[in-house]
């Protein structure tokens, strides 16, 4: 209990005001009502949050740990793995190598729900697929792109959930029907990133800011999508994107939504795995600061601009060679830029050689905090929206 709760509780009670003992513990007990625990499959999520995974080297095991130690889904990102782990001349290997090692490190520090996220755009996104299923992770987020063969690589003792990353009903409603023609599966639960998220968006570049697009019109589609299933699975929906309140996550559990991903309020904490430099960005930045850039992945995504970005635009940045082979679709030759070294040296530091992905909300970052300071702001500002009433 912190010692400003103990100073309370010892203030003299008057007529004027609550007991303050009564007070802390009926703050406890409505806040243990409020934030409810949620299932994928047969495991449940004491904390309806999900730690968006972040590449390259932004979330990794310190602050996946850190996340499923308050309760959430910790998320380990492999994009760029095999730039941290050098045991081998040969990146792939190295990526491997490297998701074992991260696993192995976040089951050190805390017995909670932990994850992975493997973007279908990464050559590699097969072999980090079973590498996670081998290594017992319990749940697999693959975005950028829909993840089509992913059950083929569950075995029969596996214990690994699978969850599909989409950014439309339709991409919902194909997935499902795909999976279950095919391997007779279907999703564990369903992410839906909306245009305000970090990283790569699954939007063309005029829906990002068109509101038919917005994440409260996808979450009620998809979670009747998801209902649809209802007799063969229950498949829970995430709403992801420019969530960063606790206000915003009690809109989204009362749209139909069973928990939220958010990335970006946990880059600005002490266990995020990325250097100070890189969270110092997001605490300086302005909302003009944020654009919309193009990717070498073919999508577009959200970042800081700076210096990169402007060297990237005069054609500076052009990389002469790759040893890499990291995004199945990038043709060095025809790239702007080399993604993977840009992020490596953004997540260490080098912003004059790289840039920051950001949801739509950095800029509402104040200060950088703990991952449980984080959360119980969220838990205590959910309370005050939801004013004790159980969603
Ligand atoms: C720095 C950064 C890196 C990200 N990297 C990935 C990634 O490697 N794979 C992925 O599927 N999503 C990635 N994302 C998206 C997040 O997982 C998350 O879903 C999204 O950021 C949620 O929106 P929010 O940041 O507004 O909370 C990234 C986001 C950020 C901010």
């Amino acid at each position: 209990m912190k010692t400003g709760m103990l100073f309370l509780m010892l203030l003299p009670y008057n007529n004027n005001c609550i007991p303050p003992f009564y007070y802390y513990v009926c703050r406890q007990i409505s806040s243990r009502m409020n934030m409810k625990s949620f299932y994928i499959g047969n495991k449940e999520i004491k904390l309806p949050i999900i730690q968006g995974g972040m590449g390259v080297g932004v979330s990794l095991s310190r602050l996946a740990s850190a996340v499923a130690n308050e309760g959430g889904i910790g998320v380990i990102s492999v994009a760029g793995l095999g730039l941290f782990y050098k045991q081998s001349p040969d990146y792939l290997k190295n990526c491997i190598w490297g998701l074992r090692e991260e696993v192995r490190k976040t089951r050190e520090k805390t017995q909670g729900v932990i994850g992975v996220n493997i973007m279908v755009a990464l050559s590699n996104f097969s072999d980090m697929v079973r590498t996670s299923i081998e290594e017992k992770v319990d749940v697999i987020f693959a975005g950028a792109g829909l993840p089509f063969d992913m059950p083929s690589h569950l075995t029969k003792d596996s214990i690994t959930k699978l969850v599909p990353i989409v950014s439309s009903a339709r991409a919902a409603k194909i997935i499902c029907a795909k999976w279950l023609a095919n391997y007779n599966y279907l999703p564990d639960a369903l992410v839906v990133e909306g245009p305000k998220a970090g990283g790569h968006l699954g939007f063309k570049r005029e829906q990002i800011e068109d509101s038919d697009y917005a994440l409260e019109n996808l979450i009620p589609e998809v979670v009747s999508v998801a209902q649809s299933y209802h007799d063969v699975k229950h498949i829970p929906v995430i709403a992801a994107g420019g969530i960063s309140t606790g206000e915003d996550i009690a809109r989204f559990l009362k749209l139909g939504a069973s928990a939220v991903q958010m990335g970006t309020i946990f880059v600005p904490t002490e266990e995020c795995d990325a250097s100070d430099i890189f969270k110092q960005e997001y605490v300086n930045s302005h909302e003009q600061d944020i654009q919309i850039i193009e990717s070498p992945v073919g999508m577009p995504g959200r970042a800081i601009a700076g210096e990169f970005i402007r060297n990237v635009q005069d054609g500076r940045e052009k990389p002469r060679s790759c040893s890499f082979h990291c995004i199945k679709t990038c043709d060095y030759e025809k790239s702007p830029y080399c993604i993977i070294k840009a992020l490596y040296n953004a997540a260490k530091g080098n912003m004059k050689k790289g840039y920051a992905f950001v949801g739509a909300n950095a800029y509402l970052t104040e200060k950088i905090s703990s991952v449980h300071e984080v959360v119980a702001k969220l838990k205590d500002e959910f309370q005050f929206a939801t004013k004790g009433v159980s969603i």
